[in-house]
């Protein structure tokens, strides 16, 4: 084992983030843990997966990070029921519909379908938010493109007849859950400590970008020497660093940091596959292979492509052999059903 690397204070504003309320519904920390078989596979650097998939059985993955925050919030405010967003198979929706059932909250999930209705059958994360006893109000791409202004009108009317309605954007994506992703990367420094050897990337995949939010301001703020590598999953890089620059900008604004990080950062579009949720032949056989190659469960919409994308810039000569990578599992294993 080499000597534990320190990083000092973190540098930003602590004393503010933890007089945000936040709630415990995570399993934490969740394992660092090297995959050999996943290096044989790729032929490349050690590859360590960050098991954010294990953050809870059905309450798994990154998602669950954000929630502790925005949760917190909405029951600091009194709220009774929570409205959020999301595909028909969104990992964040079922989530947060799990969350709420735990809590005791009210969930409405506004849901996108391409017709506006229900799709025929209901599996995996969707069948997941019907048990958890969500409410589930389908819409079509049109009025999705409208959801923040669809999401503040409904809970607007209910708060009309007397309910107490707290709105989480897409993903969980905002401060709040910027600072769940942050907190999270914090852990994963403290893990990172007994990596013997060098560093070099930690690979997540990425769309709403809270996640990137997240590693980006706690990486910046630390000196965490690796590179944050930002895999998307869907949209191009103008999309992904304009919704990670809005993030930072609203931390500043609300006085997390007096500006906003540049952290060792890269953003990587070449690996959509046909955009969102729909993955290529090649992504779904490399993902059944890693699968094979390590017990993992992987999200065709996510992690999926992520670790296609990881293990395509393996092939093309990217990383030595001696190189260390952290792979973020950010979970979505239930759409592996779909
Ligand atoms: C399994 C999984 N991984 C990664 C992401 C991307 O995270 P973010 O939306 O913060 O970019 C999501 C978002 O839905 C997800 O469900």
């Amino acid at each position: 084992m080499v000597g534990r690397p320190t990083y000092g204070r973190f540098g930003w504003h602590h004393a503010r983030m933890d007089q945000l309320p936040r709630i415990e519904l995570a399993h934490l920390p969740t394992p660092l843990v090297e995959y050999p078989r996943l290096t044989e596979l790729f032929g490349g650097p050690h590859v360590w997966v960050k098991r954010d998939d294990l953050t809870g059985f059905g309450l798994s993955g990154n998602k669950v990070r954000k929630l502790e925050y925005h949760l917190g919030a909405a029951l600091e405010a009194g709220a009774d029921t929570v409205l959020t967003c999301g595909a028909v198979q969104s990992n964040h929706c079922r989530a947060t519909a799990l969350a709420a059932a735990r809590l005791g909250l009210r969930a409405v999930l506004f849901l996108r379908s391409t017709s506006g209705r229900p799709p025929e059958r209901s599996v995996a994360n969707h069948r997941l938010d019907e048990l958890a006893g969500a409410e589930i109000r389908y819409v079509t791409p049109d009025e999705y493109a409208q959801r923040d202004t669809v999401m503040s009108s409904a809970a607007a009317e209910m708060e009309e007849a007397g309910v107490r309605a707290w709105v989480i954007p897409e993903g969980a994506s905002d401060v709040l859950g910027m600072l769940g992703m942050a907190r999270g990367f914090e852990e994963m420094i403290g893990q990172s400590a007994d990596i013997p050897g060098r560093i070099v990337a930690v690979w997540h995949a990425a769309s709403s970008a809270g996640t990137t939010a997240g590693f980006g301001w706690a990486a910046g703020r630390s000196g965490f020497p690796a590179l944050n590598i930002a895999c998307s999953i869907g949209d191009s890089i103008g999309e992904l660093s304009d919704r990670v620059g809005a993030i930072w900008a609203d931390a500043v604004a609300l006085g997390l940091g007096s500006s906003v990080p540049s952290p060792d950062l890269e953003y990587l579009d070449r690996y959509v596959g046909g955009g969102y949720g729909i993955a290529s032949k090649a992504q779904l056989e490399l993902q059944d292979k890693a699968t094979r190659n390590s017990g993992l469960l992987f999200d065709p919409t996510y992690t999926g492509k992520a670790i296609y994308g990881l293990a395509s810039e393996i092939a093309g000569g990217r990383f030595s052999p001696d190189d260390h990578v952290i792979f973020w599992h950010t979970g979505g294993g239930f759409a592996a059903l779909v």
